[in-house]
């Protein structure tokens, strides 16, 4: 039997367990892996693109645990009444290929992708920090928001979309969570005055969400909605008076704001920061930037996070997903066990 987590029962989860302790905690299932970077097989997700968007899938193994996510990126879907991004994923046992664990992954990569980004801005924005813009107040935008206060206790936060409805969203959401939330008139007025800068918008464009003077001295920058070829947020010359971390160096180059920059265009690994073998913030008025795209290993560790979390639950149900009969050489006789009998 494989353990299925649907989407009822992950927000059933969510709900009780409560999201930010869920953030806080997933946290240390990413960063654990994140120490552990060289054991795991690693490569640039693959990649299926359309003009409207793009499926992709992630795959990753630590010898141990396999894991994929499928996932896609559709910035026109909420027009047509459907989400950016939906993902399901499946953890499986190396030994015998079997998969063990299958989960929605839409919610769940909400919650990885703000733990990450809470994970990096920890090591790397100055630790005074206390105000974040967030520019792009969709989806992602209250889980960011809840993984920063979690984690280093951000708790003002200014926010600008170039949709209204979806700030007013973000406000009811978040407002009564006690954020002190102060809705700017732009994406300037937003940043004006922020430690921490987060871009969560979606635009199949290279947008210039953020322009060079709109970036000031000791920020950090949590990049998040450049994710995908022709997919950028920044404006380069910003890259160019900053210090940039990544995920998976081989995928960012493809996918992330760097794509804009010289193959040799100089990047550190946010594995090696956090295991102090190279460098994050060095001096308070150095920018940092969190090219971040997503990869395949936060996802494996989100998976195994939720696959313990839930663990002796009412949360998954045993779905039967694999054929496999008493005889392992006899498919056929599992397929014809239940046929009339020819006379
Ligand atoms: N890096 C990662 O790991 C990761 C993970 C998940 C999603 N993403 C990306 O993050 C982005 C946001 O995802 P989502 O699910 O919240 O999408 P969403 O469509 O729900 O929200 C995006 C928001 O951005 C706003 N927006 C678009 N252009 C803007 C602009 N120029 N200025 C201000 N606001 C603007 C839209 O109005 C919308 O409210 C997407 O691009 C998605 O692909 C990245």
């Amino acid at each position: 039997m494989v353990r299925f987590v649907d989407v009822g029962n992950i927000n059933r989860w969510a709900a009780e367990t409560g999201v930010e302790r869920i953030l806080t905690d997933m946290v240390e299932y990413i960063e654990r892996d994140f120490r552990r970077w060289p054991t795991f097989d690693k490569a640039p997700r693959v990649a299926s693109h359309s003009p409207l968007g793009v499926i992709e899938l992630m795959p990753t193994s630590d010898g141990v645990t396999y894991g994929f996510k499928y996932v896609n990126g559709h910035p026109s879907n909420p027009s047509r009444g459907l989400q950016t991004v939906t993902a399901f994923g499946v953890l499986a046992d190396v030994q015998s290929g079997y998969p063990t664990f299958w989960s929605e992954m839409t919610v769940l990569t909400a919650f990885r992708t703000a733990a990450t980004s809470a994970m990096v801005a920890r090591a790397l924005a100055r630790p005074d920090s206390q105000t974040m813009a967030m520019i792009g107040t969709g989806t992602q935008s209250e889980f960011q928001a809840l993984a920063f206060r979690g984690l280093l206790g951000i708790n003002r936060l200014r926010v600008w979309d170039t949709d209204p409805d979806a700030i007013a969203k973000f406000v009811r959401n978040l407002a009564p969570l006690g954020f002190e939330i102060v809705v700017a008139a732009s994406a300037t007025d937003a940043v004006t005055g922020a430690d921490i800068i987060t871009t969560c918008t979606a635009d199949k464009a290279n947008a210039t969400v953020l322009t060079d003077a709109m970036v000031g001295p000791g920020v950090h920058i949590n990049a998040i909605g450049g994710d995908c070829p022709g997919k950028t947020e920044l404006d380069g010359a910003i890259l160019h008076r900053s210090d940039v971390f990544v995920e998976f160096t081989a995928q960012t180059r493809i996918e992330g704001e760097i794509q804009q920059m010289h193959p040799e265009f100089p990047v550190t690994e946010m594995w090696q920061v956090l295991l102090g073998q190279a460098s994050g913030r060095t001096s308070v008025d150095q920018i940092t930037v969190f090219d971040s795209v997503g990869f395949a290993i936060e996802d494996f560790s989100a998976l195994r996070f939720l696959q313990d979390a839930v663990d002796q639950t009412r949360f998954y149900t045993d779905i039967d997903l694999v054929a496999d009969p008493d005889d392992p050489k006899d498919l056929f006789g599992l397929v014809t066990a239940g046929a009339p009998v020819l006379v």
